[in-house]
């Protein structure tokens, strides 16, 4: 039988119900990589003829937590940002991706006046999956045509995050799309 992603999410509610904390996370990030082990996912969500876009696989009424598949077309550099209040996992599907962690370092008295620190820089390959946990500040950088599967606590579109810029020492807030 192949792990697929029924599998996958039945699973990670049952390991987020019992514990949605950096341990669940990290048992969460261990199943996403038994999934993207499964030539028969990878091909279904990840494909070559998959046009690019983003793509809401499931949504968990429960615990909140969203699966999506990035089908990137051009290779993209994205700024710093975190996710707020939720966590990230990415599964690399196929090519890869590298990922930045960093570090706010100033005081934080002034959001027009920062000051980040790269803190750790590696590569997933496919089929490696990478954890963000809450209020990581991270940046992804990938080539054309990388394909990433990602699971985040709860819909990043409904919560407040941030974005970091290196060239201007700023940070700004991007407000949940249901903020007044
Ligand atoms: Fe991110």
């Amino acid at each position: 039988m192949s792990y697929m992603l029924p599998d996958f999410c039945a699973e990670i509610h049952q390991i987020l119900m019992a514990g949605n904390d950096s341990a669940g996370r990290e048992k969460v990030r261990a199943k996403m990589e038994k999934l993207l082990a499964n030539e028969k996912f990878i091909a279904q969500f990840c494909g070559p003829e998959k046009k690019p876009g983003v793509y809401t696989l499931n949504e968990d009424p429960t615990t909140g937590a969203v699966v999506l598949s990035h089908v990137m077309g051009e290779g993209h550099a994205s700024p710093p940002h975190d996710h707020g209040v939720s966590w990230a996992i990415y599964g690399q599907a196929t090519d890869h991706t590298v990922m930045t962690d960093w570090a706010r370092v100033d005081d934080g008295s002034d959001d027009q006046n920062i000051e980040i620190r790269e803190t750790r820089k590696y590569r997933l390959n496919a089929g490696q999956v990478g954890l963000f946990d809450v209020g990581q500040i991270h940046s992804i950088e990938y080539p054309d045509n990388a394909r990433f599967v990602r699971v985040t606590g709860v819909d990043l579109n409904g919560i407040d995050r941030k974005a970091y810029n290196l060239k201007h020492k700023t940070v700004k807030t991007i407000r949940a799309e249901s903020a007044a």
